[in-house]
């Protein structure tokens, strides 16, 4: 075992539509232990031109131990499955062999709703909450985590539910939102319906509402009438980092 992992520092690199960021994690606090580092996402997004960045990120902090990454797909045994906002390229490609071959290091890879689920949950707004928690990340597209009693039912895409014949997240995500200059008030009411349904189909005793524009919440919660409790995350843009990081650690 190395020093690295004996202090449980673990970096976390999370992969999104604009940003790819990263920073080393102790696991056991949830903190970064340096400053986190941001590139822009390569445009076209293609499996060959996020490698380059990921090992930029990792080369960054001279990085020599495990490594967790987030993309935004369903990922299974490192593999991508899905490709909803990044170059489709990406299906069925290995994303933790490409990793670990550039940067020469173990590398977990899992759904960025799944890592930023996770990191609320133990050091965040679910911390120490029991039951259904259903955490929804409105970003460009619409993620998803759902977790009974703390733990992660994986890969849930609840952000392609259908509703009135529309993909949820083409209704409702942050980026529709800022493309359409719609006001908080009614793009709120898209996010209502939305929020009704998953709570019409799971029944969740509380929900986690994340994603960059969860740092408003008081410019839309008003505006959203859910039965099951709403709360913004509080870990915000690092949730990404900080789960992927204990994925990577071996928590559940
Ligand atoms: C993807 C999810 C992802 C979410 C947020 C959706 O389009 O299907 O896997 O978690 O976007 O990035």
């Amino acid at each position: 075992m190395t020093a690295v992992t004996d202090n449980q520092v673990v970096l976390g690199i999370d992969i999104g539509g604009s940003g790819v960021k990263g920073a080393p994690v102790d696991t056991t606090t949830g903190q970064l232990t340096a400053e986190r580092i941001r590139i822009d996402t390569p445009q076209p997004a293609t499996p060959k031109a996020v490698t380059k960045v990921f090992a930029d990120v990792a080369g960054h902090f001279a990085w020599r131990g495990p490594i967790g990454a987030t993309m935004p797909g369903v990922v299974k045994q490192g593999v991508l499955l899905t490709a909803a906002n990044i170059d489709k390229s990406w299906i069925d490609t290995d994303a933790a062999k490409l990793f670990g071959e550039a940067t020469g290091c173990p590398v977990t890879v899992l759904n960025d709703a799944d890592a930023a689920g996770i990191a609320e949950m133990h050091f965040g707004a679910g911390k120490g909450r029991r039951g259904v928690v259903v955490m929804i990340t409105l970003g460009t597209g619409i993620g998803c985590a759902v977790f009974n009693d703390g733990v992660l039912l994986p890969n849930t895409e609840l952000g392609h539910l259908e509703i009135n014949g529309h993909d949820a997240e083409s209704r409702a995500s942050a980026r529709v939102r800022e493309e359409h200059d719609l006001s908080f008030r009614r793009w709120a009411r898209r996010v209502d319906v939305y929020l009704d349904r998953i709570d019409a189909l799971l029944w969740p005793d509380l929900i986690i509402i994340g994603g960059g524009v969860s740092r408003k919440a008081h410019k839309f919660f008003p505006y959203l009438s859910t039965r099951a409790e709403l709360v913004a995350a509080t870990l915000q843009n690092e949730a990404g980092i900080v789960g992927a990081a204990m994925m990577a650690d071996g928590h559940p």
